[in-house]
């Protein structure tokens, strides 16, 4: 076995406590769950919903009724930090009913916050790491025993497997594939937060899928902070991104895998190949830019120039002519010149991203670009920030313009949350598309001819 694996004794150790906490809970009990961040975080609290649920505990979304409250925090930009402490604040008042507050995720994986939590909001009773999520059952009991109780600990994270996981959507799922990041981009906390590069084993992925497609999942997406540098640190050759997108794609059941991200430095020939020849994989591609400017992709310790980023786009295209792109880009990095962000603007240009996630820099404690001087001033950050904005919106309204009179093939993926008597589903190239149908087609496929397109979604009618 792997020593990068948590032993299964620890695994049935944590069983135990759940078994213990489950035969206690002979009333109805409930759990409220906040969740931030990325998908990573959102599979990490079908994790701890898996426990809670075992334990006998059902959900909430009325945090007054709660018996425990879980917040799973993100600390990639300051703004989703100062959104927990006002939250897990206003809980105080539920204290007086029993209510236990567990704060988990990569918040408390730095040490000054913990620091501040333990002085301002000694109230809070469990706080847990990303690294000890597996540790959830044995926290909470000692909780439930009246014991204030952290296990952050410092060291390298390991992959847990055989804990339950409640996957709240029947049609679609997220796979964490690898856990960590090796790249330290200069303004990030992440490899701070989730430690290094870890893959889960193969066989453990494809059980886990092959398990999902036999319960109804019919979409599934890999996740990772580095999806293409999957199997780098497992002895097994074979086990590389691109023979894990062949061996997902013979699932029978599975319809489509979509995965995010990978990095653009890691984008060998042979993913583009599997992309490729893979008729389940998703044809649109995350492809963080951050940058389009080679001297802010230096200083951001990125390991690709603009010209590199442009010529793979091409190379993806050419094998891939169907292949569109969405992106990553931030704002504002120290340094950053009007000629650096007119780069950036290049880019968007040239790719014509489906849809580009935009970011303000914010400083994060204990990164390589927190400390650098030429910090750009928050004014001139917020301008340009209008200006990619304006020209990402203005290319995907003229790209969904595109789509009127094609007939595009989908999976149903719900209602419309607006409007009920509506469905809702993807193009392969990620745009939402809403259509009037039954309850009975989420789940399949349909085809869909689009009649009309707005900023962020088109509209369709099914063909018979
Ligand atoms: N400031 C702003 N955006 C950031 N991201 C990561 N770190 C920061 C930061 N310090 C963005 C990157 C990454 C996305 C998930 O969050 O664009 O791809
Ligand atoms: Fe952060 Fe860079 Fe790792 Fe992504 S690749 S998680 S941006 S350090």
């Amino acid at each position: 076995m792997s020593n990068k694996q948590v032993p299964q004794h620890e695994i049935e150790n944590q069983k135990k406590y759940m078994n213990i906490i489950k035969e206690h809970n002979n009333s109805k009990k409930y759990y409220y769950i906040d969740t931030m961040g990325c998908k990573l975080n959102e599979n990490d609290s079908e994790k701890l919903e898996g426990m809670l649920s075992y334990m006998g505990y059902e959900k909430t979304e009325d945090v007054s009724i709660a018996n425990i409250a879980v917040f799973n925090t993100c600390c990639i930009r300051e703004n989703a930090e100062s959104k927990v402490f006002g939250k897990v604040g206003s809980l105080k008042r539920y204290k007086n009913n029993g209510l236990i507050i567990a704060i988990g995720g990569c918040m408390p994986q730095q040490e000054h916050i913990v620091e501040k939590i333990k002085k301002s909001y000694n109230f809070v009773d469990i706080l847990f790491g990303t690294h000890t999520l597996y540790k959830f059952p044995e926290l909470l009991y000692n909780a439930l025993l009246g014991k204030k109780v952290n296990d952050i600990i410092d060291i390298e994270g390991q992959i847990a497997e055989g804990l339950p996981i409640r996957h709240n959507d029947k049609h679609r799922a997220n796979i964490t594939i690898m856990y960590g990041c090796n790249n330290f981009c200069s303004y990030c906390i992440v490899p701070y937060v989730r430690g290094r590069e870890r893959s889960r084993k193969m066989d453990d992925i494809l059980s886990e899928v092959s398990i999902l497609a036999q319960n109804g999942c019919r979409e599934i997406t890999l996740l990772g902070q580095n999806v293409n540098s999957y199997g780098n640190d497992l002895e097994d050759e074979k086990s590389t991104f691109a023979n894990l997108l062949y061996e997902l794609n013979k699932i029978e059941g599975i319809e489509v895998i979509k995965f995010i991200s990978p990095h653009p430095k890691d984008f060998t020939h042979d993913v583009i190949k599997a992309i490729k020849d893979c008729e389940k994989v998703h044809k649109i591609i995350h492809l963080p830019l951050q940058s389009g400017s080679t001297n802010i992709l230096k200083a951001m310790n990125r390991k690709y120039t603009k010209e590199q980023y442009l010529k793979l786009v091409k190379d993806i295209n050419n094998e891939i002519p169907e292949a569109t792109f969405t992106t990553d880009i931030i704002v504002g990095f120290p340094g950053e010149t009007d000629e650096d962000f007119e780069d950036t603007l290049d880019v968007v240009e040239k790719v014509s991203f489906e849809q580009v996630y935009m970011f303000i820099y914010s400083r994060r404690i204990g990164t390589v670009a927190d400390k650098m001087e030429n910090q750009i001033p928050e004014d001139i950050k917020a301008k340009r920030f209008d200006r990619l904005k304006k020209l990402a919106d203005s290319i995907v309204e003229k790209k969904s313009k595109e789509y009127i009179g094609t007939v595009q093939n989908i999976l149903v993926e719900g209602k419309s949350k607006n409007n009920e008597e509506m469905l809702t589903g993807r193009t392969s190239t990620g745009k939402i598309v809403i259509f009037k149908g039954y309850e009975e087609l989420i789940g399949k496929r349909v085809d869909i001819l689009i009649t009309e397109s707005h900023a962020w979604y088109l509209v369709g009618d099914i063909q018979k």
